[in-house]
């Protein structure tokens, strides 16, 4: 079977309710990300911090997966399907994906904030001040906060470099070193982006833009993919 490897960002969670970032109305016109997504504001107002992804964990519980999320799953019959993601939601997982690396981090877990090894799953949406790790050490969002060490990036580079097809889904690619993915696809395979508002400057080989969003423009590309490669 072929190796297929998706990278998502947050416009694959749009259509299931999940604010993206950069769109208008998204996150980062209500929040700072120096004041929520920062290992200084977590120092500064780790209580405020809490909450933002508290707020955060609440939303993505309530959220259902949807068809973007599902066809990837799909896929799975047809391919060996690897999902990068920057998405903290488990909406890959509960659609059926099996094999999702989460770069950013994921929102139903925690991490003991001096030791990043010591990671545990939140019961329910609220992880609070006095939740402590084993060691007795405050809880934090188990997060990639801006400025931290993207620990699962070389694995990510690995799975794309070996990639025989690499489709680009709902993300503005503004935020490194996930946006260099990108570069490390074998020239000679084929590329898609699916965004409904494409502001796409790539300039390593070519790339086939589909401006839809996910739950129309990924079940069309499945559809074809699975033509082209599988009969
Ligand atoms: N289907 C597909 N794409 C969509 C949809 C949709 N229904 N709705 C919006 N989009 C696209 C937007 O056009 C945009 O290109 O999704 C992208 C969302 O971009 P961002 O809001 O910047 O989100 P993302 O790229 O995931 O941000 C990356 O930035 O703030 C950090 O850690 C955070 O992981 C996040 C990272």
């Amino acid at each position: 079977m072929k190796r297929l490897v998706v990278f998502t960002g947050a416009g694959i969670s749009a259509e299931s309710g999940i604010k993206t970032f950069r769109d208008s109305g998204g996150l980062w016109e209500e929040h700072k990300i120096e004041d929520v997504a920062t290992p200084q504001a977590w120092a500064k107002n780790p209580e405020m911090v809490q909450e933002f992804y508290n707020q955060r964990r609440k939303q993505a519980l309530e959220a259902k997966p949807n068809a973007g999320h599902f066809v990837i799953a799909e896929l799975q019959k047809h391919f060996v399907v690897h999902v990068i993601t920057q998405n903290i939601d488990d909406l890959h997982e509960r659609a059926g994906s099996k094999k999702v690396v989460h770069l950013h981090g994921e929102i139903k877990k925690s991490r003991s904030s001096a030791y990043p090894n010591l990671i545990y799953n939140i019961k329910g949406w609220e992880l609070k001040m006095g939740d402590r790790c084993e060691k007795g050490y405050q809880l934090r969002p188990y997060i990639v906060w801006f400025g931290e060490a993207v620990p699962e990036m070389d694995n990510a580079i690995d799975l794309v470099q070996q990639a025989d097809i690499f489709i680009v889904a709902g993300t503005s690619l503004n935020v490194y070193p996930a946006a260099n993915l990108l570069d490390y696809a074998p020239n000679e395979i084929p590329k898609f982006y699916v965004d409904p508002n494409p502001d796409l400057v790539y300039s390593f080989g070519e790339i086939r833009v589909i401006k839809e969003k996910a739950g129309k423009g990924l079940p069309e590309l499945a559809e074809k993919l699975v033509k082209e490669f599988t009969t």
